[in-house]
């Protein structure tokens, strides 16, 4: 029994970070940091980890297997399309958990039907029909999405996915995929489709937002408002163009408006700060300062007269506690005379357990920051694991860097780095600064002609010793790779997330690559009519 249909108040969250959030431009994540997000993510107690799109590359495959095996609590989908392949392959990938889901989708509106899918609406429906009897052969917990709904003809669409669920599809998905409706007008399409689709009453009706005109947020509430009991979003509104509804904002605005609204979500708020930051810096996205709850600005009062109310009491300016979001993290402390165990006991403390070779790469970096840091603080700790013990092979990495920056000359950097098959290669370059000479002498050692997109700057904690953490967004050969670097050294910092954008940047290049060969060579092997 869903928790829905135990509570009809109860929504569940879908969390798309690994999939549709995965397709925004730039990131790319491996398999070991899926699954070190997708491990987060349960400790956030979402309900549905959509973990990938398991036919689209062999490293989809394998992370949504990863997942499927090893991450324990939610229900763990694979995304298809219509096709037979897709469908084997989500199954293939997902049937390892506890709980597995096929999610297959289909568009609905005629410009996607005649320009993309060169098909009719006639067959779409057969195409429906099949997809989710086979997907039900495989296992009961099937979702179904007619793609582009929102700009699809509604009565049509309700065909569709009436058909879907005579063939046994338990949650249908009603996406806006372009970021076209309005609250109003979402929320009337899904109470049209509740009339003319009656099936819809005895399955979960899901919503799924795109944010191109920003309202992903306020169109998946509208959709709950109008009966959905499943909110498709993804940490940090990542997402294909605009991105998708924010996980935050939705799960902090029926916690915070809970007595209005009367919804409530199994989320464990206090974790929605670490998991936010986890995906930023894993997929390299920095996230806007003022952005609603987890921008750096979201807690932070500027005015005097704003302050004043805020000192002599806290709900004068403040709707949200900064510790229901988990913001009070930074009160864990470690000295630069702590030991192995005690690293170990704060790591587990914040829910990262470290062992083995893993605990001495850990140990090693701490007391590197340690000695440059009086106090290592938890959002320390977790920047910094997660900076070190990632899986970067194969790829690019930073072996070591010399600077020579002054006034009177142009900044000189040479640098080493270790190449993707292992071999180390050197590289120098004279720039307009010396982060400008590293980026180049990088390029010149890799021999990739990189040009930088993005470049950010920003403070883990605050003192003047804090740890620095930057971004980089690259281009090579116009695909875009983006990544981030932690130290107290900036030009470290800069030059370690560098190189995680280029080795992003080339892993997504050879994957396309590969599927452009692939297309060729099943070109040449199709004989021509
Ligand atoms: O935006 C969309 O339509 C999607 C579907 C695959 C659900 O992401
Ligand atoms: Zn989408």
């Amino acid at each position: 029994m869903t928790p829905v249909e135990q509570d009809p108040s109860r929504v569940l969250i879908f969390d798309t970070t690994l999939r549709d959030g995965e397709q925004s431009p730039g990131i790319s994540l491996n398999p070991s940091e899926k699954l070190e997000i997708a491990q987060q993510l349960a400790r956030l107690g979402v309900d549905i980890i959509e973990a990938g799109f398991p036919i689209a590359s062999p490293g989809d495959f394998e992370a949504v297997q990863a997942i499927a095996r090893q991450v324990e609590g939610p229900v763990i989908a694979g995304l298809a399309r219509v096709h037979v392949a897709d469908i084997d392959a989500a199954w293939n990938a997902v049937k390892d958990a506890a709980r597995p889901r096929i999610h297959t989708f289909v568009s609905t509106s005629d410009i996607h039907i005649e320009h993309q899918l060169q098909s009719t609406r006639e067959d779409v429906k057969g195409l429906a029909r099949a997809a989710v009897a086979h997907a039900k052969g495989y296992v009961d917990d099937v979702e179904f999405s007619p793609m582009d709904a929102t700009r699809a003809d509604v009565e049509y669409t309700a065909e569709v996915i009436q058909i879907a669920i005579d063939e046994g599809a338990t949650t249908i998905n009603i996406p806006d995929t372009v970021g076209y409706t309005m609250p109003h007008e979402y929320a009337a399409f899904l109470g049209r489709l509740y009339e003319l689709a009656p099936g819809l009453r005895d399955v979960v009706l899901s919503v799924h937002c795109h944010d191109d005109l920003g309202l992903a947020v306020a169109n998946s509430f509208a959709g709950l408002m109008a009966g959905a009991r499943q909110v498709e979003c993804a940490v940090n509104g990542l997402g294909e163009r605009a991105g998708n509804a924010s996980l935050e904002e939705i799960v902090m605005l029926l916690a915070t408006r809970q007595a209005a609204i009367g919804l409530t979500t199994g989320a464990v708020t206090q974790e929605i700060a670490r998991t936010s930051r986890m995906v930023s810096r894993l997929t390299g996205y920095a996230v806007q300062p003022n952005k609603a709850i987890v921008g750096r600005n979201a807690f932070a009062h500027e005015s005097g007269i704003h302050q004043d109310g805020v000192l002599k009491e806290r709900t004068t300016y403040e709707i949200m506690d900064a510790t229901s979001i988990g913001l009070d993290a930074n009160s864990l402390v470690l000295g630069k005379h702590s030991g192995r165990a005690a690293l170990r006991q704060a790591l587990a403390e914040l829910g990262i357990e470290v062992d083995g070779q893993a605990l001495n790469t850990a140990f090693k970096r701490f007391k590197q920051i340690a000695d440059k840091k009086k106090q290592v603080t938890a959002m320390d700790l977790e920047a910094l694991v997660t900076d070190e013990l990632r899986e970067e092979i194969p790829s690019y990495a930073l072996a070591w860097f010399d600077v020579e920056a002054s006034s009177r000359r142009s900044p000189h950097a040479t640098v080493g780095v270790t190449l993707p098959d292992g071999t180390e290669a050197t590289g120098s370059f004279t720039g307009d600064g010396p982060i400008d000479a590293v980026f180049h002498a990088i390029n010149v050692a890799s021999g990739q002609d990189a040009k930088l997109r993005e470049f950010r700057v920003d403070a883990i904690s605050g003192g003047q010793d804090a740890l620095g953490e930057t971004s980089v967004v690259l281009e090579l050969g116009g695909i875009s790779g983006a990544g981030q670097g932690v130290s107290t050294d900036i030009i470290e910092a800069a030059g370690r997330a560098y190189v995680r954008a280029l080795s992003n940047a080339a892993r997504r290049r050879s994957v396309a690559d590969e599927a452009e060969a692939a297309t060729a060579d099943a070109a040449k092997r199709t004989p021509t009519p």
